[in-house]
This record gives C-alpha cells, sequence and structure tokens, in this order.
C-alpha cells in the first residue's frame, strides 16, 4: 500500500523528526524565559509545579498533536478538520487549528524581538563590550538596547528576514544539517558555562534556588504560569509539533520520540537556570529582574572569564540558532494552510505573513520606548502578547486537543497510530489524555479566573 504523505514534504528519517521537533522546542523559552518567570515566581515550588505539567499534560498533548498530524497529513488547521471527519465529527474542530496558526504568528511578534536582542548581543561580544563590565553597566547597557527603537527595528528586521528564508525553502534538507551540527554545539556550549557557573562560588545557592522547593511560596498565578510555560517551551497547543508530525515517517514510534524532545527540552531549561542563577548570586542580581535577567547576567559572566568574548559570542550565537529553529516553526503552521488553501507559492505565503508579523513586532518592540504607557490591565503589548499566548491560548488549545484526542477520535485510530508494545502504556497514556491533563488545565483556569474576578 502507498504511503499517505505530506504535499509540503516529508523528514528523511525519525531522527530529522526528533532533531527538528527539538529545534523547535529548544529556545528562548528554555534560556531565556524559563529562568527569568523562575526567578519571578520564587524558585524551587515553580520548577517542580513547572516538571510536573510537563509529564502529567505536555507529554501525553505533545503524543497527541504528533498523532493528529501525522494522520490528517495536513497543515493542522486541515488535519483537524480530515481527522475529525475521519472520526464521524465535526470539520468545524479545525478551529483549533485557526487559533493555533493566530497564536504562532503573536509568539512570532514578540519573540523575533527577544531574537533580535540575541543578535545585538551577538554583534556586542564581537566588539568586546562586556570586557570588565560590572553588574550594574551590564544593567545600563541592556536598557540603553531598549530604549533605542532603530537598533530593536534593524535586528528584529534581520531576525524575520532569516526566518522567512528558511520557511520559504520547505522543509529543506540545508535546514535539518544546519540543526544537527548546532543541537549538540549547543549542548557543548551550556555545559561549558554550567561547569564556569561552579566556579563563581555561589553555584549552590543557584542550585538551592532552583531545586529546594517552598510550597508556602507558590500562588495560584504561579501555578498558571508554570502550567503556560510547559505548553510554550514543548511548543504545544498551537499546532508546531503537529506540522511537523504531518512530516513524520509513518513507521516510527511516537512515544518514545516524544519523551525524547520533551527530556531535552527540560534538561536544556535545568541546566540554563543552573548556568544563570549562580551568576546572578555570585554577583548580587536580582533573581526578579524579569525580561533582562539573561541579557545581564550573561555579558557580567563572560566579561570577566579568560576567554569570556569568544565563549560569549558562541553562547549567544547559538542561543540565536535555538530561537531561529523555533521561529521557523511557529510560521509553518500558517503557511503550510496558506499553501493547501489558495495556489500561491510558499515564499508568497512567507511575504504575506512575513509582513504581518513584522508589523505586529515593531508594535511589540516599541512596548520598550515609544508605546511604554500603552498598557492593557497592566501589561504593555508585548506583555500582553506574551501572556495571551502562553497563559491563555495555548493551554486552552492543548484543552481542545486533549478532548478531541481522548473523547472524539476512534480508540482503534488511536492504537493503530501509537502502535505500543506494551498494553499498560496506552492505558497510562488514555488516563492522562482524557482525565488528568483535561482536568488539571481546566481546574487552574477556573481558579485563576475566579481570583481575578471573585
Ligand atoms: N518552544 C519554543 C521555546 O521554548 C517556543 C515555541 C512555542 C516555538 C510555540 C513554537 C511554538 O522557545
Ligand atoms: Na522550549
Amino acid at each position: 500500500m502507498q504511503e499517505k504523505l505530506s504535499m509540503h514534504g516529508s523528514w528523511t528519517s525519525r531522527w530529522i523528526f526528533v532533531l527538528a521537533a527539538t529545534g523547535s522546542a529548544v529556545g528562548l523559552g528554555n534560556i531565556w524565559k524559563f529562568p527569568y518567570i523562575t526567578g519571578e515566581n520564587g524558585g524551587g515550588a515553580f520548577v517542580l509545579v513547572y516538571l510536573v505539567c510537563i509529564l502529567l499534560v505536555g507529554v501525553p498533548i505533545m503524543i497527541s498533536e504528533v498523532l493528529i498530524g501525522r494522520r490528517g497529513r495536513h497543515s493542522p488547521i486541515n488535519s483537524m478538520k480530515d481527522v475529525a471527519v475521519e472520526s464521524g465529527r465535526s470539520p468545524r474542530w479545525s478551529a483549533v487549528g485557526w487559533v493555533g496558526a493566530l497564536a504562532g504568528v503573536m509568539i512570532f511578534s514578540f519573540y523575533s524581538v527577544v531574537a533580535g536582542w540575541v543578535l545585538h548581543y551577538i554583534a556586542g561580544m564581537v566588539r568586546g563590550d562586556y570586557i570588565d563590565i560590572g553588574s550594574a553597566m551590564a544593567s545600563r547597557q541592556f536598557e540603553a538596547l531598549l530604549a533605542d527603537p532603530k537598533v530593536l527595528l534593524m535586528w528584529h528586521s534581520i531576525f524575520v528576514v532569516m526566518v522567512l528564508v528558511v520557511v520559504a525553502g520547505g522543509v529543506s534538507k540545508g535546514l535539518e544539517r544546519a540543526t544537527r551540527v548546532m543541537m549538540p554545539a549547543l549542548f557543548v556550549l551550556l555545559f561549558v558555562l554550567l561547569v564556569y557557573a561552579m566556579t563563581t562560588g555561589a553555584f549552590m545557592q543557584g542550585v538551592e534556588f532552583l531545586f529546594a522547593f517552598d510550597l508556602s511560596k507558590l500562588t495560584m498565578e504561579a501555578i498558571l504560569v508554570a502550567l503556560g510555560h510547559a505548553f510554550f517551551t514543548l511548543s504545544l497547543g498551537m499546532g508546531a509539533i503537529m506540522a511537523y508530525g504531518s512530516y513524520m515517517p509513518s513507521k516510527a514510534s511516537i512515544g518514545s520520540t516524544v519523551l525524547m524532545i520533551a527530556a531535552l527540552d527540560t534538561l536544556v531549561a535545568l541546566v540554563a537556570g543552573l548556568a544563570i542563577f549562580p551568576i546572578v548570586f555570585a554577583n548580587d542580581l536580582d533573581p526578579g529582574a524579569g525580561p533582562g535577567l539573561m541579557f545581564i547576567t550573561l555579558p557580567v559572566a563572560f566579561g570577566q572569564m579568560l576567554g569570556g568574548q569568544i565563549f560569549g559570542f558562541l553562547f549567544f550565537l547559538l542561543i540565536g540558532v535555538a530561537a531561529w529553529t523555533s521561529a521557523i516553526s511557529l510560521m509553518e503552521p500558517a503557511v503550510a494552510w496558506l499553501v493547501e488553501k489558495f495556489p500561491i507559492s510558499r515564499a508568497s505565503a512567507c511575504m504575506m505573513l512575513g509582513l504581518l508579523v513584522w508589523l505586529l513586532g515593531i508594535a511589540c518592540l516599541g512596548s520598550f520606548n515609544e508605546i511604554s504607557d500603552m498598557t492593557v490591565a497592566g501589561m504593555t503589548l508585548f506583555d500582553l502578547m506574551d501572556f495571551a499566548t502562553a497563559n491563555i491560548m495555548l493551554p486552552l488549545g492543548g484543552l481542545m486537543i486533549c478532548l478531541f484526542a481522548g473523547w472524539r477520535m476512534k480508540r482503534v485510530a488511536l492504537e493503530e497510530e501509537l502502535s505500543l508494545s506494551k498494553p499498560w502504556l496506552f492505558h497510562a497514556w488514555y488516563l492522562a489524555i482524557r482525565f488528568v491533563a483535561p482536568v488539571a488545565v481546566a481546574a487552574i483556569f477556573v481558579v485563576n479566573l475566579y481570583n481575578k474576578f471573585a
């Protein structure tokens, strides 16, 4: 029987899928966002909740996304529709894909701004801007960057073009090969930084901050942030993983592949935390400094380190690559749908979408300067895009995917796609997807809404 394949192409092997999905998952979420939201939410207890969310909610939903994508073999919008129809359900399940594609565009708009900061720091490392700067100077330099819309605009534009060029080229072997080189290099450099952090004299203070949990510090709000970040960091709830799953070989095992991707993503986040917090404490910085945390701590560390200019350059370069491989997957669901729906080329689809995300990104970067006083519920546009996607749209998308896979698809179809060797593995996943994950997501939502409005 001829294997059903996507019109957009396919990964040449299961390993390419692992690499590509890891490229999507490992990004600014791990190295930039995880440490700063952990800092803002008091450390250990937050990390614990985050890990529980990854295991009980993230992994089962990632399995569902890959499964639906591979069965549908189309963009998330059309895969949701096709699989729904195949299961005797309403084609309106495609709405999940729509909200996801929108979330992708919204995430991209602030993601690109932060990626632009990374590019600026790559250039700064080349110039030697951070040699022997203290933490006060590092803070000032970061603030000066935020205050300069022209520089932000330049880097944001460069990043948008970088991403578009790759997405326009399709699921290319060039990207696959680049990822294969850059991902191991990222792990090596993270390790180098980790070793450096151990020499700062505050390593144990960092470990304690990350792993000593004081449950009394935990707020309901922090639990929502942890849940949202579990979705964000695994690229879930918006179709990125579903799109990548649609290019996956039919024979590859979904379960073990997903476990590997989730484990790598978690590892990178924890190592990033272990690298950054000791530097925070050794330099009397504030762990709750917010989005600037990484951009202040790392230049301080590299500025003091032997060979720091080279390591710093390579490190920011690799964060840039991690951001780049993630941003590609933010665009893929919408681009794939445009190509399926209209008689236009991938390149034209990229241009159209690129213009949209570029404009939205300009509005986001203005949040730090020209339009910093324009706020909704105390949030700037940048904060709003982040909050609305990570804390609302992704968990809601994930909830719908859970309900669809767990309660609307036929069980035989699920068993066929997963083809697990041991029945108990299927039962565990089925239990998680039908009950544990949806109840957890719904409960966290209800309690947070109650707290906000009651
Ligand atoms: N997972 C990416 C990160 O951690 C962000 C992302 C979210 C990418 C959603 C694609 C889809 O940086
Ligand atoms: Na991630």
